[in-house]
């Protein structure tokens, strides 16, 4: 297995283009299998997710070819099975977007039960309400769920809470439903709205997206389309981060500003200097730092994929600040690695505490998941010494080519390839 090495301390100065959304890439993606057209998806990142889905997609028949490394070309007209293997679906949590397509297509879908991060019990009830409601059946036996419907049909759907997988999982069957849908309480992040978008842009009717409440008219079939992802908020938040603990000047380039609100503010709340541009954000930091605190929400609230990130940068902070996860249940779980590198912090319930001016000192460490591998590299690039981390297949899920975008930024990192 890889693993990373960082040397610290060395501030991050210059530009870094923005990949395509994992989050988007990874809804999107399936709901190109509920497509009777050709569509071709451009800026997609190039991670191990997107790699995983298109060997998904490909097992139900669909012909997948890359023109180019962000750009693919899906033709889903020979699509003709309905069930994903349970190796695939093992290796990411978003597989579970194939229930809405195929259900949405085919009126049948056996799709395993999802894995992904590790952080709380991640169940998919509300999924499977929505699916019920548009007039599905749903039965779990050895691992998979199976769905099924004579006919979908329009209903209206109450959330019990803005799932953000409910939402667009959802709303890619109801696209197929005879008459209206209604989702209430629907998640409004950016990669909802981008898949609503690619949606409509195949024939869909969508209106709604990004507010709480979603409305989508049914359509017999879904032709095909051009579509370019939107670019990572994450991915965009992580290296804004990456630059205010080490000192650094940096600019993200190819996002969109607006979907960094909550983050721009909290790192200007802290005495970060951001200015920002139609599609960029500069971030100067003297990595003296205020303390503020953090919590999750669901959008536009700060996002709980950089709360292990945004935790690392307050442990640098010069007082005592706090991080509320609102969330998942247990997303703290990163932070027993996080001390080994030196961290201070105190998990009280959804709360972790830190009294700041901690100092990080390189050792051995390993991730747990995606966005604690993140918060690991952010404390490897401040701390003292060397610092090497294992678990980098988890990074690799998520961030295209990490360690080469922080290099450029003047970051010493470097990838050491080990078999098995
Ligand atoms: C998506 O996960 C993202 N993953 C997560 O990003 C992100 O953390 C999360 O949304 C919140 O923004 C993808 O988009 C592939 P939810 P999802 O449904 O859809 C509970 C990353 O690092 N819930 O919005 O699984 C759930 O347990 C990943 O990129 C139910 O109870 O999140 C959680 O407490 C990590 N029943 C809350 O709702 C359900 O049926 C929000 O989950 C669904 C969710």
């Amino acid at each position: 297995m890889d693993y990373i090495v960082i040397n610290g301390q060395k501030p991050l100065n210059g530009t870094v283009n923005i990949s395509g959304a994992k989050n988007a890439a990874v809804a999107i993606l399936p709901a190109a299998i509920a497509s009777n057209g050709i569509c071709v998806i451009d800026n997609l990142p190039q991670i191990e997710d997107v790699t995983t889905l298109i060997t998904a997609m490909e097992s139900f028949g669909a012909q997948c070819t890359l023109t180019a490394p962000d750009t693919l070309v899906v033709d889903a007209r020979g699509v003709n099975s309905w069930t994903l293997d349970d190796k695939l679906a093992k290796n990411m949590r978003a597989s579970y977007y194939f229930m809405g397509a195929l259900l949405g297509k085919f009126k049948e879908a056996v799709v395993p039960l999802p894995g992904g991060c590790d952080f709380g019990s991640r169940p998919i009830d509300y999924h499977l309400k929505g699916f019920i409601a548009l007039g599905a059946t749903c039965v779990q036996e050895h691992g998979a769920v199976k769905i099924k419907a004579d006919k979908l049909r329009g209903a209206n759907i109450y959330l019990d809470c803005p799932s953000v997988g409910a939402t667009i999982n959802i709303m890619i069957a109801a696209v197929f439903a005879e008459g209206t849908t209604i989702i209430e309480n629907a998640a409004k992040e950016p990669h909802v709205v981008d898949t609503a978008n690619f949606l409509n842009k195949l024939g869909a009717k969508i209106g709604g997206a990004g507010t709480n409440t979603i409305r989508i008219t049914g359509v017999s079939a879904l032709g095909g389309g051009e579509y370019t992802v939107i670019p990572d908020p994450i991915e965009t938040g992580t290296y804004m981060i990456a630059a205010a603990i080490t000192g650094g000047d940096v600019t993200v380039e190819n996002i969109i500003p607006k979907h960094m609100d909550s983050v721009t503010a909290k790192l200007r709340e802290m005495g970060c200097a951001i200015t920002e541009g139609g599609d960029w954000i500069r971030i100067q930091s003297d990595s003296t730092l205020r303390p503020c605190e953090i919590k999750t929400a669901y959008y536009p609230g700060f996002p709980t994929d950089l709360q292990p990130q945004m935790a690392t940068l307050l442990c640098r902070a010069n007082g005592t600040s706090t991080i509320t996860e609102n969330i998942f249940e247990q997303r703290f779980r990163y932070i027993g690695e996080l001390k080994r590198l030196g961290a201070q912090l105190k998990v009280e319930g959804r709360m972790a505490v830190t009294e700041g001016d901690c100092e990080f000192t390189g050792t051995r460490v390993i991730a747990s998941d995606l966005r604690a591998g993140a918060a690991l590299v952010i404390a490897g690039l401040c701390a003292k010494g060397e610092t090497i981390i294992g678990g980098v297949h988890h990074l690799d899920r998520g961030y295209e080519k990490f360690e080469e975008k922080f290099r450029t930024l003047g970051a010493d990192i470097k990838r050491i390839q080990r078999d098995g």
